[in-house]
């Protein structure tokens, strides 16, 4: 017996990182199936190559409200209901500073990452909250450690995961009693997070930043940077109606100790 045991979850971006290592965690502890919105119809093959029948791939943008109500109609359609939405789908916009934009490169790099970010939230919620009522389910959210603190990206990356807490709040506020929301802060972590068309970073991956891994594991009090499985846990809790039923509008932060970061001096043993 697993905790999501026959549970029925939607992820989107969920091809690779922190949606994937959600997708093989919730499978592999006894969900039914898993809908998956993905953006590149490329990745449908590897997604049912690695998890055959027990997912169903729609291929869309996250900024499409066809897309994640096709997404909600292909999951409840297979599996039979919807227990929980994983909102996650996300970009990055590789520490741009205000300083470096031009006033219409800015406009537009904000309207695609709070597009995807803030907008694809909002829409995924709106789509899936009818099937979530019938089954008494919740949403969790991915947020960040750029939902707290300053220096988790620029000011466009890190406006748009304060606002998801904004979001999670309201959301909760006015779903309950039914839906339970709730979001997983992640710190940084190894995946192929990508940036922004409009700052032309659209296949610049995050993990391919020299020394980024090093460099973020050396100022975390914890002392390593996470792996997308490490994470996953935080997901499983909050989907969970057994172990936590009592929780919604919280934020889980799963970041290697960000607001303790900086190590303290210890005074050598005389
Ligand atoms: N990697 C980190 O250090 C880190 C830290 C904190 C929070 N996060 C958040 O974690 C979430 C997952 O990112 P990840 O790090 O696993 O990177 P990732 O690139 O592996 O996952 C992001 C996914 O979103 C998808 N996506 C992007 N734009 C889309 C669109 N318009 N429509 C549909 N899908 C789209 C991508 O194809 C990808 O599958 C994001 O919300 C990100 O902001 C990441």
């Amino acid at each position: 017996m697993g905790w999501l045991n026959d549970d029925v979850a939607l992820v989107t971006g969920a091809n690779s990182g922190i949606g994937l290592a959600v997708v093989r965690r919730f499978l592999a502890e006894g969900a039914r199936g898993v809908g998956v919105l993905i953006r590149n119809a490329a990745q449908a093959d590897s997604m049912y190559e690695e998890f055959g029948d027990k997912v169903v791939v729609t291929v869309g943008d996250v900024r499409s409200p066809e897309s994640n109500a096709e997404a909600v109609d292909a999951t409840v359609r297979t599996f039979g209901k919807l227990d929980t939405l994983v909102g996650n789908a996300g970009v990055w916009d590789h520490f741009a500073s205000l300083r470096r934009y031009e006033g219409s490169t800015l406009k537009a790099t904000f309207e695609e990452v709070f597009g995807v970010n803030v907008l694809g939230y909002m829409l995924a919620a709106h789509a899936a909250a009818p099937a979530l009522r019938e089954t008494r389910g919740s949403m969790i959210f991915t947020l960040s450690n750029a939902s707290f603190y300053a220096g988790g990206g620029g000011p466009v990356y890190v406006a748009s995961k304060h606002a998801g807490v904004g979001l999670v709040k309201q959301l909760a506020y006015e779903l309950a009693p039914d839906i339970r929301v709730n979001a997983v802060a992640p710190g940084g972590t190894v995946t192929p997070l990508k940036g922004p068309q409009a700052l032309g970073r659209e296949n610049d991956r995050l993990s391919d930043i020299p020394g980024f891994a090093e460099t973020v594991a050396d100022a975390m009090a914890l002392g390593f940077i996470a792996r997308p499985e490490d994470h996953t846990g935080h997901y499983v809790l909050l989907a969970s109606r057994v172990n936590s039923p009592a929780t919604t509008a919280t934020v889980l932060q799963s970041d290697c100790g960000w607001e303790i970061r900086g190590r303290p001096v210890r005074k050598k043993a005389q």
